[in-house]
């Protein structure tokens, strides 16, 4: 139970070890709550720095329901802004990216450089000799910070610093994504394949580590994929070499390495890989930037799958954005990401892969969203309003690095994020 609240509500009567209520995805007032709880203090992802290379160039982001500008300013300088005016509240850009030379409210002038100082306002002198223009400058976060060029917000001063909010084995998986590239940078500078549907943003969070439900949901891109491949797609099929993991912080993971580094398959691929001149050249390539030992193994892996709480997830090819915008609605972008520093043929191969599953005219992502709009119309029906989160609970394991496992098409990474969705909503809420 919320200390201190009006109207406390009872976390541990809807969150139990294997299953939720659905009051958690449909209620109003809780998710009220996720607003100020989560995305109105914790890590919020804003976006990634490469999506602003250019000064001038900016990108329209949301922390929860809140507006603001991802920019990067004259002096190289990425700056994250609110989306508003000093004067009198108006947006002040509504164009989702683009390149200018500052921001210019359209209500009655005011005019903002990239980093968010007020530069100025139509008629200045009506404002009188004592005012200060550095008092309406835009208004920022309390916290930026990044790891890896992802950038990431936090609207309050205090708190854990983002490297404890991404745990060590978190960083593990991010680092697998970005040191595919030899310059140890992803790419992410298109625009997004955008989704919305009707339903709770944590459905998104459950669904992309989810390892239970590729071969039923996406049982017609399995069946194209093996009959023009002649491959066989056997990731979840339920042993133990692909696994479900908490990578801690509520960060999750489906993690295939010991599924890649066993299969002949992914081997293969890296002898066929060096049979081109530009995979060649990308194979030494990396091989120089990070010993040959590194440079096999992030190749055989192939990046990560995994999610940041509450809004990032990256996986195969791109960086997905998971933006709230009410217990009806749900909206998801998705970028492919590609790789610095590597020869056009190696990007060319990650972006036909993007747009086979990922983007509209992909075989894939539209099943994921259709089954989002299921369960929420299915949430609807109060008789028994559970959802069941129970599988592989009685075959968990403590690895190692501390992390927690199951079986690919376990639950142990949904559990895991209810589990760290449960105490930030009961945290106390400073002031
Ligand atoms: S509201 Fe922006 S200039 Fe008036
Ligand atoms: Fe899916």
């Amino acid at each position: 139970m919320t200390q201190g609240d009006a109207h406390p509500i009872d976390y541990d009567a809807l969150v139990k070890p294997d299953a939720v209520h659905g009051a958690c995805y449909i209620r109003p007032d809780i998710f009220a709550e996720e607003l100020k709880r989560i995305y109105g203090r914790g890590w919020v992802f804003i976006g990634h720095q490469s999506e602003i290379p250019d000064a001038g160039d900016y990108v329209r982001k949301w922390i929860g329901l809140q507006p603001v500008l991802f920019a990067r300013d004259k002096a190289g300088k990425y700056n994250v802004l609110f989306n508003r005016c000093m004067h009198r509240g108006a947006s002040i850009c509504q164009n989702e990216r683009g390149n200018v030379g500052g921001f210019r409210c359209e209500y009655h002038g005011w005019f903002y450089r990239l980093d968010g100082a007020l530069q100025a306002m139509p008629y200045p002198d009506a404002y009188g000799s004592d005012f200060d223009k550095t008092q309406y400058n835009l208004r920022k976060p309390a916290r930026v910070d990044e790891y890896r060029g992802f950038v990431f917000a936090s609207l309050s001063a205090k708190g854990i610093a983002l490297t404890e909010h991404i745990s060590g084995p978190a960083r593990q998986q991010l680092d697998y994504a970005c040191d595919l590239s030899p310059d140890g940078e992803l790419i992410v500078r298109s625009g997004a394949t955008k989704l919305a549907y009707n339903g709770n943003w944590k459905l998104q969070m459950e669904n992309s580590i989810d390892g239970y439900h590729p071969n039923f949901t996406h049982q017609s891109y399995i069946g194209t994929f093996e009959r023009t491949t002649g491959m066989k797609f056997d990731m979840f099929n339920g042993d133990s070499s692909v696994q479900s993991r908490d990578l801690g912080m509520g960060a999750t993971n489906i993690d295939s390495r010991r599924y890649s580094l066993e299969n002949p398959h992914a081997r293969a691929r890296l002898q066929s890989l060096q049979k081109s001149s530009w995979g060649k050249k990308y194979y030494d390539d990396l091989v120089k930037a990070h010993g040959k030992e590194r440079a096999e193994e992030v190749l055989i892996i192939n990046g990560t799958h995994m999610n940041v709480f509450p809004n990032l997830v990256v996986l195969a090819q791109q960086v997905r954005t998971i933006q709230p915008v009410s217990t009806e609605r749900t909206e998801v972008y998705l970028r492919p990401s590609l790789l610095k520093g590597v020869p056009d043929e190696v990007n060319m191969h990650r972006l036909r892969a993007y747009e086979s599953f990922y983007t509209t005219a992909g075989g894939g992502i539209h099943d994921d969203v259709e089954m989002f709009n299921r369960v929420h119309e299915g949430l609807r029906c109060n008789e028994d309003p559970w959802l069941i989160f129970r599988r592989g609970l009685h075959r968990e394991q403590v690895d190692n690095d501390g992390t927690i496992f199951g079986q690919g098409t376990d639950e142990t990474a949904q559990r895991a994020m209810w589990r760290h969705w449960k105490s930030v909503m009961q945290q106390e809420l400073e002031g």
